[in-house]
């Protein structure tokens, strides 16, 4: 059985640290893979600062990350789909509450995955690259397919235009460069919101038009973009895209739904361990403030909400509907791609910690990666 290595994060609020894991055998429907890199998302720093909160099922020691990418080692009695040796890109959902295991976390040399949120990537693409889009992909795939969110079409070869158009507000995020490509591969317009710098990166994705979120006038100018044109809703996705999102919603015909990706209140600035408590209080203030706030403002548009848990995706047909059905075809095809392109921050687990801070120091259009 091989030795396997783990980040831990051995209690609530807990430094990580790097130390021996169990080698976990996969079941029926899982398979277990030899991590090469690993890409950091703000919800494992959430999840070290406020699990309690967010997270409060987890059980400790615990192993947290969604992305990975590497080479399936072994595979469980009922998976037909893949070999050993596969290349594969998976989310890995030990954080979830239907899962609940360290064995299922990113951050750690091998993993075991479901076998149904895993897909093959082509031999041309690098492990860096592919393991920016596990959790971008399914928190923009549960938005936009689940049937309690926005259920629009689901992506396909065989593109029928479907003559409605999708708000990607955060265009540029990681979940928003994901949304577009979803979106267009299902045969909807998109236009998205970006700097200006990266206009042309989310064009290149397939968004129709873009405009500069910190303009004064980015409301008005994309109600007055999207007049007499059948909306498929929005997707929300950054600091403030809620209410703004909401107001534009509100002023277009069709499906006036948001789905929200962002907190209503950031919890960034709570610091893991000592002196954590008075800026939890403080952001966990903001958040319920915040969301009455959201609430009444989408009552008044006549515009309905929902917050976005991007690991749903896992219990549902949306999870299949993307790592089954569009990924490998989609990837093997160009039609889709890993985006944002990787930044890679170090190698081994120890670096991980330092890519989750520079990450909280803000990136853009970049996914931080570290290579195991
Ligand atoms: N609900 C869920 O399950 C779930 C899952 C994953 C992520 N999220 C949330 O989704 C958000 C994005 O996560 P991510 O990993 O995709 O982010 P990311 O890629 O790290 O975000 C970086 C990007 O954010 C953009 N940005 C910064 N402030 C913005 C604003 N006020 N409005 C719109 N865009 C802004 C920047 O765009 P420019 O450089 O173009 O300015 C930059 O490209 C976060 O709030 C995260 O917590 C939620």
């Amino acid at each position: 059985m091989p030795a396997n290595t783990a980040l831990w994060l051995n209690a609530k609020g807990a430094p990580f640290t790097v130390g021996p894991a169990p080698y976990t055998a996969p079941g029926a429907n899982e398979i277990v893979v030899r991590v090469r890199a690993v890409a950091v998302n703000p919800f494992d720093r959430a999840i070290q600062t406020m699990g309690g909160i967010i997270t409060p099922w987890i059980s400790y020691p615990f192993v947290t990350g969604s992305d990975i990418a590497g080479e399936v080692v072994e595979i469980g009695r009922q998976v037909t789909r893949f070999r050993i040796g596969d290349r594969v890109l998976g989310y890995a959902a030990g954080s979830d509450k239907r899962r609940n295991r360290a064995a299922e976390g990113a951050f750690q040399d091998y993993v075991v995955l479901l076998a149904h949120m895993a897909a093959p990537i082509p031999d041309a693409m690098a492990f860096e690259e592919a393991a920016v889009l596990p959790l971008g992909v399914s928190t923009a795939a549960c938005g936009l397919f689940q049937k309690e969110f926005l259920a629009m079409n689901a992506p396909s070869s065989a593109l029928a235009p479907k003559g409605e158009t999708l708000l990607v507000w955060g265009g540029s995020t990681s979940v928003g460069s994901n949304a577009i490509q979803l979106a267009v591969a299902a045969g909807y317009d998109v236009v998205a919101t970006a700097s200006p710098r990266n206009f042309a990166y989310v064009k290149r994705l397939g968004a129709r038009e873009a405009f500069d979120y910190r303009s004064k006038t980015v409301t008005a100018d994309i109600i007055r973009a999207l007049r007499g044109e059948k909306i498929a809703g929005a997707v929300a996705i950054g600091a403030g895209s809620a209410a703004s999102c909401i107001d534009i919603v509100g002023a277009c015909t069709g499906n006036r739904f948001v789905a929200l990706a962002t907190p209503a209140a950031s919890f960034d600035d709570v610091p893991a361990g000592r002196g954590r408590l008075p800026r939890l209080a403080a952001a966990a203030a903001r958040m319920v403030a915040g969301n009455i706030r959201l609430a009444l403002k989408a009552r008044l548009r006549g515009v309905r909400t929902k917050f976005i848990w991007g690991s749903d995706l896992i219990a549902n047909e949306v999870g299949p509907m993307i790592f089954e059905a569009f990924l490998p075809s989609a990837l093997a095809d160009g039609r889709f791609v890993a985006a944002p392109s990787p930044t890679v921050v170090g190698a081994g687990l120890a670096q991980i910690p330092l890519a989750l801070e520079r990450q909280r120091q803000g990136v853009s259009a970049t996914k931080l990666v570290v290579t195991l």
